[in-house]
């Protein structure tokens, strides 16, 4: 099988995607059952941070161990990464010692050089632009909860960041549509979020309107990693757009609310919201786990039913 990347979300098409949900169901149906599954023993995942995280990190750790492979963990700080080493002189390295990289970094050009040098698939942890795994596990969450995602609508309040553009991605690949609302300033660039046109999302001055009718509302922080200069700024700027619980009642009657963490109570979400009856925030950050694990095995081993 030629070498397949996951960089951004339709680098899979919608029947890979389709199969991966799949896969990802019976995944997490043997590991819920403590029944042992290793068809990646000797493999070695090697992850690179150049951001923080706590659950990327987790998940594709702990998940690589699960499949009975391993994970070895970089990041800029203590390794030569940090000290100006090319990108595409790293890749051939740690590819030719790895079967498998995942990295978390800031321009999605960074992770497009390395895949280009690398001889093992390069998943994206985050970058500025895109969150693909992020979005891959809030979909299998909104089909375990509310059944296919197709023809649904989502609602997207606050930043046009890097999930959100991966959400608008998602849309254009698996037929569902999106309700964004940014302030001023902050909307969608299309370009940046690598779409083929505009007819699967809609944008709203008003987050109200957005958010009427929605099947899921989601939101993430206002200020992402890398943009913290502009923290104060943006928090005057998004002031109206936190998720709310009137929010929440315009949505449609069994609209659930995701947001892919870490949260801020007060600031992009209330409190009353993210630790309500609607919130599907901790089944959709373990998903992370099941939903990577069933990509880790389909880019190393392919279709494997
Ligand atoms: N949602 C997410 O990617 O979380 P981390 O930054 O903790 O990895
Ligand atoms: N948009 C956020 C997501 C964190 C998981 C960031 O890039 O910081």
């Amino acid at each position: 099988m030629a070498i397949r990347h996951f960089l951004q979300f339709k680098d899979l098409s919608r029947d890979e995607l389709d199969y991966l949900f799949e896969r990802t169901r019976w995944i997490k149906r043997q590991f819920k059952s403590y029944q042992q599954y290793w068809p990646l023993s000797d493999r070695t995942l090697v992850m690179i941070f150049e951001k923080a995280s706590t659950r990327t990190r987790l998940s594709f750790e702990a998940g690589m161990q699960q499949l009975g492979g391993s994970a070895i963990y970089l990041n800029t700080r203590d390794s030569q990464l940090g000290r100006g080493e090319p990108v595409e002189d790293a890749a051939q390295v740690i590819s030719r010692m790895s079967d498998l990289v995942m990295i978390r970094t800031f321009e999605q050009e960074i992770i497009e050089r390395f895949a280009a040098n690398s001889r093992v698939p390069v998943i994206n942890g985050l970058t500025n632009e895109y969150h693909p795994c992020q979005i891959l596990a809030d979909i299998f969450t909104f089909i375990e909860h509310r059944g296919p995602i197709q023809g649904k609508t989502v609602a997207w309040i606050g930043d046009s960041n890097n999930v959100c553009n991966t959400l608008l991605q998602a849309a254009e690949v698996l037929d569902f549509n999106v309700h964004v609302s940014t302030p001023p300033g902050y909307e969608v660039e299309p370009e940046r979020a690598g779409l083929y046109g505009h007819a699967h999302y809609e944008e709203f001055a008003d987050p109200m309107e957005a958010a009427r009718g929605a099947d899921l509302v989601t939101t993430d922080v206002w200020t992402s990693m890398g943009f913290e200069a502009e923290n104060e700024e943006r928090m005057r700027d998004f002031a109206d757009w936190q998720v709310d619980a009137d929010m929440m009642k315009i949505a449609g009657k069994d609209a659930v609310f995701m947001h892919c963490l870490p949260a801020h109570r007060g600031e992009e979400v209330a409190a009353e919201v993210i630790d309500g009856p609607q919130s599907v925030v901790w089944d959709e950050a373990e998903n992370r786990l099941h939903t990577q694990k069933a990509l880790m095995e389909y880019l190393l081993l392919g279709k494997v039913e």
